[in-house]
């Protein structure tokens, strides 16, 4: 028998229910049978209910056996499973796992495949490809096809890509950057973190290729704190890339430079906003910049700058190497190519879901999702993160698209999606959305950051039943205010959540009185 390969991830999600351990007792196990195992450390596959996940290669495919846990190994062996034998956690094999298969992975088409540290396993599976076809093209050339690949951005506000690169690329100055926001701050989501653990030289391609674009020689990766796996992959992953002349000066014998540094945040959710990023990275208090002067102008040091989200720039690669058009043949109206959506919450297999756009809510959170975790009926879903609508069932019907979600008060956002079910007080959640904004709040307009302290105690009042129809129309007067006078989405958004729950599930504002709220 040849040497077998196994795979059990070192993303964060796996090491959370025991990865570590169960590399350890694949080895030991290994050992003690006199099996000389190559173990192989790759990123998550996204099935979340399956890690840790264990895959071993074999002639037909890798086979799948998950959750498995060290105690769990022993046995594996003794029904052999290097050999791809059925044991009661075996799945089969892992690209015919239904969730898997009916999912149109471009973006995370590497993840949970490849080794993530290995150069030579990225180029096998197609790595570099786009980055050598844009080493061919001018920036020009290379703006233009991002803008007809309909790619937009997909760090929440879905600006197109291509014309944001066009205005660096046009704007004059003897410098200019690349950074990426991988801030990642939204709830339920995690697609940056798992793509820069399982397949970081994407990101690393897709910012040169950003680079090439604009004419920026430095980059920045933006990350946040409560990202260590994350950082010292990406920190690996790049010391790897200069090594093999993918960043540094003269990339690849060419002509063209850039350099790539990574830098964490303190751990703020504002410094995801992308002027509050910049001061961040400037060694600022996160605090938002008024806009204009827009960051593709006067970003960074006050020089043209390209501020993309990690699964937007990620995205670039597989545009450059296939083609505009192969990409923008995926999707529904204006929202072309795939979005990774991002299954959280009260969920049965949460993970992630990269799908064209069109597909509907319903079916990612039953077809994909398979319903709540508890088992009961889903109520409510918050869809873009913590400044995103809460949608009842009947929206579930809802395509994933920009405009099909603006339409109905809601956004896609980043692509999370959080699932609550029948046991949600939707009252809470409004207060929670404002208590949210209130703790967040960078501090430098009036209507988010004292409009969100007036709206918890204009909510606890609705809750405690005082005076409810007077504080239902003071607060709905609130959330006007703060739509109109904040300065940016933090303040200006907070009252879509707020404003959804009330519209959707009124009756949870007028239930019997319940006690202060700050439970
Ligand atoms: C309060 C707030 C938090 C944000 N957090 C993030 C974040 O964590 N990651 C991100 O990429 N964009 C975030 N954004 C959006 C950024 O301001 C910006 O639109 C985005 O990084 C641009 O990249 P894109 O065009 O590739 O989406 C946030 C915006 C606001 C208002
Ligand atoms: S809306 Fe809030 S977060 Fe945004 S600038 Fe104003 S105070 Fe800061």
């Amino acid at each position: 028998m040849s040497r077998p390969v196994v795979y059990i991830p070192r993303d964060a999600a796996a090491l959370s229910v025991g990865a570590d351990e169960v590399a350890a007792a694949l080895s030991l196990e290994a050992e003690r049978r006199g099996i000389d195992l190559h173990l192989v450390r790759n990123g998550s596959r996204g099935m979340l209910w399956l890690e840790p996940l264990v895959e071993v290669s074999t002639p037909a495919g890798r086979v799948a056996y998950g959750p498995v846990s060290a105690a769990d190994v022993a046995e594996l062996f003794d029904a052999g499973f290097l050999t791809g034998e059925p044991h009661p956690l075996g799945h089969g094999l892992t690209e015919e796992i239904w969730y898997l298969k009916h999912q149109e992975r471009l973006t995370f088409a590497r993840c949970g495949v490849i080794d993530p540290l290995s150069v030579k396993d990225y180029r096998a599976h197609g790595g570099f490809a786009g980055l050598e076809r844009a080493l061919t093209m001018s920036g020009a050339e290379i703006c233009a096809e991002v803008t007809d690949s309909g790619l937009r951005g997909r760090g929440g506000a879905g600006f197109p890509t291509g014309i944001k690169w066009k205005t660096v690329h046009d704007a004059q100055a003897d410098e200019k950057f690349i950074c990426c926001n991988a801030d990642e701050g939204d709830s339920g989501t995690f697609a940056d973190r798992m793509i820069i653990e399982g397949d970081p030289f994407t990101l690393i391609e897709g910012m040169t290729i950003a680079a090439l674009a604009v004419g920026a020689q430095q980059g920045y990766v933006y990350l946040r704190s409560e990202y260590p796996h994350a950082a010292d992959t990406l920190r690996a992953a790049i010391r790897l890339a200069y090594q093999q002349e993918w960043l540094g000066d003269g990339i690849h014998g060419t002509a063209h430079s850039f350099h790539l540094e990574v830098r964490i945040g303190a751990g703020a959710y504002i410094c995801g906003e992308e002027t509050s990023m910049l001061e961040s990275l400037e060694g600022k208090r996160g605090l938002v910049r008024a806009k204009p002067p827009l960051p593709a102008l006067e970003g960074l040091f006050g020089k043209p700058t390209v501020v993309n989200n990690v699964l937007s720039l990620c995205s670039v690669p597989v545009i450059m190497a296939n083609g505009a058009s192969a990409y923008r043949d995926f999707g529904v109206g204006r929202s072309r190519g795939t979005q990774p959506f991002q299954l959280a919450g009260n969920i049965k297999h949460g993970g992630i879901v990269e799908k064209a756009f069109g597909i509907t809510l319903h079916d990612l959170i039953y077809r994909f999702g398979g319903g709540s975790a508890s088992g009961r009926p889903i109520r409510a879903v918050q869809v873009g993160g913590p400044l995103g609508a809460y949608l009842p069932e009947d929206k579930f019907h809802l395509p994933k698209d920009y405009e099909a979600f603006a339409a109905q008060e809601a956004m896609v956002g980043h692509g999370g999606i959080v699932v609550f079910d029948d046991r949600v007080d939707m009252a809470r959640m409004a207060r929670f959305a404002m208590e949210f904004c209130a703790a967040e709040s960078c501090g430098k307009c009036t209507p988010c950051r004292i409009g969100s302290t007036r709206g918890v105690e204009v909510l606890d009042r609705i809750i405690a039943g005082h005076n409810r129809e007077a504080n239902l129309a003071l607060l709905d007067d609130l959330c006007q205010v703060m739509t109109d006078g904040s300065l940016c989405a933090m303040g200006g958004m907070t009252p879509m959540p707020v404003r959804s729950a009330i519209k959707h599930f009124p009756e949870d504002f007028h239930r019997p009185a319940r006690s202060q709220a700050a439970e």
